[in-house]
């Protein structure tokens, strides 16, 4: 091995996923026919509300799990044929903590390391990196059973990247962490790909991963319902804007003003879409509803992929929650 993931040189090491299914009861696919490829290098985000089969297709490609039918192929491996290929080529943080309550914090990162076939001194040396990336440094020392949820999310993190394969497959690595680490975290995210692994990230939070990845797909109940990159899969909403009321508790949907286009509502939130020339109309109806008591406030701005997440899958992410 002459570097992390450096496991075999010389063959494409395109990750793909083709026509994926897999059900648990024989009767609902938990993953149904999924499809995607992501190339080294490239960071791809994983989005869907809870139960949309996420985890359900990130164990399969790790092996805990096989699928009823497809294939998962690493460049010329089949990781589904091959699960020790899976094991070694793939490193996995899994959605549920790490158990590491015996171990201090850097020697789990060491130990994880050490396990992945890396060198002691070049594992070190990373640790070393990570954990001042990360500022987890002041728990350099600690034991896992005494680290924060969000302290041991990341130290999580360190020991799945600290030598990483050539697939990085992370389940929504930024639960619990703080917002300034969630920054740290994203930053070493994105340096795993440039260091050429795929990653294939699993994430709640649309805004974030607007910002930090390459290409997603959103999965609603097993199924890839929209692929590509943040702003290929905001097109549609060129030209246009939200203009979302929140309702009073309780209070139906107001019957809606010509002008809107598209409207989704989840709990008490009512997200609008008006194109850019109503803007002034959209904000003297909502100004009106305001007046009348229906809402409470309003905000008028440009559509996120928040919006188009909404709309696909008529749940509201993390980031908006
Ligand atoms: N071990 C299991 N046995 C039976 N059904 C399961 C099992 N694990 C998951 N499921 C079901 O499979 C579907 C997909 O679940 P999965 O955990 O893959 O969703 P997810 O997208 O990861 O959701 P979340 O965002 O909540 O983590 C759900 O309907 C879930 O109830
Ligand atoms: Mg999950």
């Amino acid at each position: 091995m002459s570097g992390p993931g450096a496991v075999q040189t010389g063959s494409s090491w395109v990750f793909r996923v083709e026509a994926v299914t897999k059900s648990y009861d024989g009767e609902t696919n938990a993953t149904d026919g999924l499809t995607m490829e992501v190339a080294p290098g490239e960071v791809y985000g994983l989005l869907g509300p809870n139960g949309a089969g996420k985890s359900t297709l990130v164990k399969q490609v790790i092996g805990l799990l096989k699928p009823d039918s497809g294939r998962i192929t690493l460049g010329s491996f089949d990781l589904v044929e091959d699960p020790d290929a899976a094991r070694q080529l793939c490193s996995y943080l899994p959605q549920a903590q790490m158990p590491i309550d015996s171990f201090k914090a850097r020697e789990a990162i060491d130990i994880a390391g050490m396990i992945r076939g890396g060198p002691a001194a070049e594992v070190k040396r990373r640790r070393e990196e990570m954990i001042e990336a990360l500022e987890i440094g002041e728990w350099r020392d600690v034991l896992g059973a005494r680290l924060s949820g969000g302290v041991k999310r990341l130290v999580g993190f360190a020991m799945v990247t600290v030598w990483p394969g050539r697939v990085i497959i992370l389940d929504e690595p930024t639960n619990d962490v703080d917002p300034l680490r969630r920054r740290r975290l994203w930053e070493q995210i994105r340096r795993m790909g440039s260091e050429g692994a795929a990653v294939l990230l699993v994430t709640h939070n649309v805004m974030e991963a607007e910002k930090s990845v390459d290409r997603l797909a959103i999965i609603n109940e097993g199924k890839l319902i929209a692929e590509g990159t943040p702003s290929s899969l905001k097109a549609d909403d060129r030209g246009r804007l939200r203009l979302q009321l929140m309702l009073h508790p309780g209070n139906s949907t107001p019957e809606l003003a010509p002008l809107v286009r598209d409207h989704v509502r989840v709990g008490n939130n009512l997200v609008t879409v008006i194109d850019e020339d109503a803007a002034g109309a959209g904000i003297v109806w909502a100004q009106d509803l305001l007046a009348r008591g229906v809402i409470e406030e309003y905000a008028l701005g440009a559509t996120t992929l928040e919006d188009v997440y909404v709309r696909l899958t008529g749940h509201k992410s993390e980031s908006e929650r």
